[in-house]
């Protein structure tokens, strides 16, 4: 089995800085996936960007009054510092407003086109009676027809998840002005899922150690298949590149079409920013290479169906048969990680209903590893989630503090004033060594669950043997050991053992709390990068390109990415010795108690409201 890695990570819209929910979905998970990768040795490639087209970036530029390429450029920079404040190690995050996203787009329109997958069709487009405009999916609401669900949106219902056309509602009306749109014949291309099922469907056979709810979803989306829309009538978005279309401003590729090439759009671009322009295919033409998709479920559709149906076009293995195109044989996903909603206070966490926390805010009261804590213990992983004060205040307070914090902390003062140095242990009782078998073990059994994105199930067996841990100290009491000079010997050798116990839950606990991981491992007397950290920089849109339709964005234009060299760090998956003599200083605070009262009234941000 090839040892590279490709975590995909979804793109958020640049509609607006992210909120807690966003990033519970995609951004925290992902994350400690790759995290967990990189120390297992792995070639990891984790990339992602700002999604920039569509509707949602339209509607907030109507709403702020600005030209939307500047609401584009305002909130990818944010976006970018929020993610990596919150220490996420993206190879490239980059955005969809690029001349090289652009090219690929067209690249993979080409490709499906030649094949026979791309098909102009003419259908019911919606216009607003009132101004004579075209509706947008998004601006128009209704009732699912599948589900019965109120509120569903004319490209999709976020309550059973299908993608809809907005001339399947029941009861279409604008959300403008409540006016029900009238429907007009309009042209657009259309990807023939139908001719692509079958293929869809033996890639789906053999999918393993999916999420159960996600895999049963998408074969579920196999009932109910038919060609859909690929071209938009609006003016934001790639152009189509096909003669006639190109020059057209009021029809642009669909938003979804553009934004999942993204993951092949942006490994371009990191092999072409890291010097190695040929470096990407290892993780797009190797068969063996492994890919993994992180998102919240709202957009496992466009993992599990859209994005699969366009690479097998291209490959031409569908029923339309073809060739592969000139970026060759592209895999299709390993797997599609989804995660449920992460809500507050019952309702979706979603910047449109009013309830929102936001990352930015988050970070500069508690910085990140609190959040990070939070998501990867109580987040959405399988249902949707409530996150409250209260249930933050004491995930911190008594897991991370009182737990985690004080058994290191305890353990390094004893050891530091006793000894100043990591004691040398004497002979090992049955219980010193139960402890330390049971620690070791664990980076098999957690190693196993990250291996599957079974998040809680692995921090929550770290923190179990922190718990072990601090009542191996309760039970052996070294501070009345450190009393009576004849247990010095017997001091040293719990020590000793606490400290490797501590060592190796410090080493699990690093994809999941890595800014906490680095100061343990300085606590521990070790030095040097433990846990690598993300770095923003500005580039230029440089890269050569092929272009193969029109309409590329202009040259030289600068933008924020995040990228890092993740290949120094030290942190690996397994015990590092703790070798006795190396000297310690006395522990600085770890984790920070949060004061009870934001348990009941939250900050003065995101105040609790009864
Ligand atoms: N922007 C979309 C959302 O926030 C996600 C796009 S994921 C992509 O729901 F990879 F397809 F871009
Ligand atoms: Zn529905």
């Amino acid at each position: 089995m090839s040892e590279s890695v490709l975590v995909s990570v979804a793109w958020p819209y640049a509609n607006g800085p992210r909120h807690i929910g966003h990033v519970a979905g995609f951004g925290v998970p992902s994350d400690v996936f790759a995290r967990y990768q990189r120390m297992r040795g792995r070639t990891v490639l984790m990339i992602s960007g700002t999604d920039e087209h569509g509707t949602p970036l339209l509607v907030q530029a109507e709403k702020e009054g600005v030209a939307v390429q500047e609401l584009a450029d305002r909130y990818n920079r944010q976006i970018v510092e929020d993610l990596a404040g919150l220490g996420l190690t993206y190879d490239l995050f980059t955005r969809t407003t690029t001349r090289n996203h652009y090219a690929t787009v067209q690249e993979l329109f080409r490709g499906l086109y030649d094949n026979g997958y791309m098909v102009k069709e003419t259908t019911q487009g919606a216009i607003s009676p009132s101004t004579g405009r075209t509706l947008p999916d998004r601006y128009i609401e209704g009732t699912c027809p599948i589900c019965g669900a109120d509120g569903a949106r004319g490209d999709q219902c976020d309550h059973c998840g299908n993608q809809l056309d907005p001339a399947d509602l029941i009861n279409p009306v604008s959300k403008l002005n409540g006016e029900t749109p009238e429907f007009r014949e309009t042209e657009h291309f259309f990807l023939d899922l139908p001719a692509l099922a079958e293929a869809l469907e033996s890639w789906l056979n053999e999918r393993e150690d999916w999420r159960p709810n996600v895999l049963k979803f998408s074969m579920n989306l196999l009932k109910d298949i038919r060609p859909r829309a690929m071209s938009r009538d609006i003016d934001w978005g790639v152009p189509v590149p096909i003669e006639g279309w190109e020059d057209n401003n009021a029809k642009k590729l669909y938003v979804w079409f553009d934004a999942v090439v993204g993951y092949l759009s942006s490994s371009i671009e990191w092999a072409y920013r890291s010097g190695k322009p040929e470096a990407w295919r290892e993780f797009w033409n190797n068969p063996d290479t492994r890919s993994y998709y992180f998102m919240g479920k709202d957009n496992i559709t466009f993992h599990s169906q859209i994005w699969p149906a366009e690479l097998l076009g291209y490959r031409g293995q569908g029923s339309r048969g073809g060739e592969a195109g000139s970026l060759g044989e592209l895999d299709l996903p390993t797997e599609v990680v989804s995660s449920e909603y992460l809500t507050m206070s019952g309702s979706k966490f979603s910047s449109s209903k009013g309830v929102v926390i936001y990352v930015k805010d988050f970070l500069q009261e508690f910085g990140p590893d609190p959040l990070r804590y939070f998501i990867a213990v109580a987040g959405p992983e399988n249902n949707d989630t409530d996150f409250t004060w209260d249930e933050f205040v004491r995930r911190v307070n008594n897991e991370l503090a009182n737990g985690w914090g004080n058994l290191v902390n305890r353990t390094v003062s004893m050891a530091y004033k006793n000894f100043g140095e990591i004691p040398t242990p004497g002979d090992l009782t049955a219980a010193d060594q139960a402890l330390l078998e049971q620690a070791e073990r664990a980076f098999v059994e957690v190693g196993e669950n990250l291996e599957h994105s079974k998040f809680k199930a692995a921090i929550s067996q770290v923190m179990h043997i922190v718990g072990e841990a601090n009542a191996y100290i309760a039970e052996n009491e070294p501070w009345k050991l450190a009393k009576d000079d004849t247990q010095r010997e017997r001091l040293g050798t719990v020590l000793w053992t606490a400290l490797q116990v501590v060592s190796d839950c410090n080493t699990m606990l690093t994809p999941f709390i890595p800014h906490t991981a680095q100061k343990v491992h300085e606590t521990l007397g070790r030095e040097g990068e433990w846990a690598a950290t993300p770095q923003v920089r500005e580039v230029a849109d440089d890269m050569p390109v092929e272009p193969v339709g029109v309409g590329l964005p202009a040259k030289d234009k600068t933008y924020p990415v995040i990228m890092g060299d993740y290949t120094q760090q030290q942190a690996t998956w397994q015990r590092i010795e703790c070798v006795p003599g190396t000297p310690l200083s006395k522990p600085k605070p770890l984790v920070h108690k949060l004061d009870p009262a934001l348990a009941e009234e939250g900050p003065s941000w995101a105040p609790v409201v009864s």
